[in-house]
């Protein structure tokens, strides 16, 4: 997991662990007050595995970032920070903040001029955060913060630097109002800390907001019910960030044309003849496709730099070997230079001496009928004279670019 550093309010250093690809759209996780940045570790996982780049940040003071020379952990400082972290991302993300992290985004989201996220994800929010200092915290924060504190993860600044929830409670609320973002709250149906009612009262704010509540989630509800709230934030970005699916134009690199290409399911083969020696030669080829039942006519197409090519287009036979599930190793070494790939593979001929893979799902014996120049490819079209196959076996098949089992049900 690479670790990646964002400069904040003040120069001050603040470090976070990324998940997934950058060029995907962006998810940026934020702590509560005394986290470490790793408790959002799992959901970030599940955020990559769904398509996106997951970004979690440790707050200033707090785990491996700086502890400010100035000892600023003001509101002010905080929000700044945020800001400058959103500066350096390469695009706007979704914001996910667990208690305080999701005030702190609340107010500056709603504070910027433009929108600097595509939405947002708070848990435990209330409108009058102000009375949460004189509250009496929880036993679970009490044991959460006391823990952070064992660890010596955050600074002890954070709490005698008098931070103002009053100010955080007016901003918060007033930045509420602005939000242009869709929005999802996520409340602890058995949080003490901030009721029902008060969270209502600042949802009431947002413009567009959904509230969920998770039955038997505490203050902590995205790590103590975090299947549930996983599931939630996923559908809440399918929903309202969705991914742009990724696009192919003429002149965009290779690599795009082959994911867009790899959309289609197919089988795998080996395709097979013998060059003028009689050496059996061959390789793996999922670019296959019946062409014509009468006369019964299939084609393939072999990459112009496919060593075997020449003698594809010399021998007047050749064989399509479909290949079933226990053939994935046989797959791999028909695709991969520098082995005797017929030293081990049990083969057998027919009637025109081109070498048929034994008990394959299908082998077809084909005479070249026809070759086609298009690209940088040979297509090559063939007519079938002998065929055995055995449909009661599993195919082998790829979708992309990796191999897949038949799934029914
Ligand atoms: C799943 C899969 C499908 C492939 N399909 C084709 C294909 O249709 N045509 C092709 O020329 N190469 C295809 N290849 C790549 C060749 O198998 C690979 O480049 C092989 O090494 C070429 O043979 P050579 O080493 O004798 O040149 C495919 C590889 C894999 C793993």
């Amino acid at each position: 997991m690479p670790v990646r550093e964002f400069t904040g309010f003040g120069g001050v250093k603040l470090v976070a662990d990324t998940f997934g690809q950058e060029e995907h759209p962006c998810v940026l996780l934020l702590p509560g007050a005394t986290q470490p940045r790793q408790a959002w570790h799992d959901a970030a996982k599940a955020l990559a595995k769904a398509g996106r780049y997951a970004v979690c940040v440790d707050f200033r003071g707090h785990g491996d970032s700086e502890r400010p020379a100035d000892g600023n952990y003001q509101l002010e400082a905080f929000v700044a920070d945020l800001v400058a972290i959103l500066a350096q991302l390469s695009s706007r993300p979704a914001i996910i903040g667990s208690t305080f992290g999701g005030w702190i985004a609340l107010t500056a989201l709603g504070e910027a001029q433009s929108p600097l996220a595509t939405g947002l994800v708070l848990t435990n929010p209330l409108e009058d955060v102000s009375g949460l200092s004189a509250r009496a915290l929880d036993k679970e924060v009490n044991r959460q913060v006391s823990e952070n504190r064992r660890k010596g993860g955050f600074d002890e600044a954070l709490f005698t630097g008098g931070f103002d929830f009053k100010d955080l409670e007016y901003r918060m609320t007033q930045a509420a109002k602005r939000l242009k973002i869709p929005a999802l709250i996520v409340r602890g149906g058995d949080n003490a800390l901030s009721s029902a009612q008060s969270t209502s009262a600042l949802a009431a704010h947002i413009p567009h907001v959904e509230i969920v509540e998770i039955e038997g989630g505490g203050h902590y509800v995205a790590f103590e019910r975090a299947d549930e709230f996983n599931a939630k934030l996923l559908e809440f970005l399918e929903h309202n960030v969705p991914r742009d699916p990724p696009e192919f134009t003429s002149g965009s690199d290779q690599r795009t044309l082959r994911d867009a290409m790899g959309c289609f399911a197919t089988g795998i083969t080996v395709v097979t003849t013998k060059d003028p020696r009689g050496q059996p030669v061959g390789l793996t080829a999922n670019s296959f496709s019946s062409v014509s039942l009468d006369p019964p006519l299939v084609l393939i197409c072999l990459g112009k730099s496919v060593g075997s090519l020449p003698a594809f287009q010399k021998e007047p036979a050749f064989a399509v070997n479909i290949l079933h599930m226990g053939q994935q190793p046989l797959s791999n070494l028909f695709a991969s230079k520098g082995q005797d790939r017929f030293a081990t593979t049990i083969w057998e001929t027919w009637d025109y001496n081109v070498p048929i893979i034994s008990n394959s799902l299908a082998s077809y014996e084909c005479l070249r009928r026809n070759e086609v120049d298009q690209g940088d490819h040979i297509i090559l079209i063939g007519e079938v004279v002998r065929a055995r196959f055995d449909p009661r076996r599993d195919p082998l098949l790829y979708f992309g670019g990796k191999y897949r089992r038949l799934h029914f049900g």
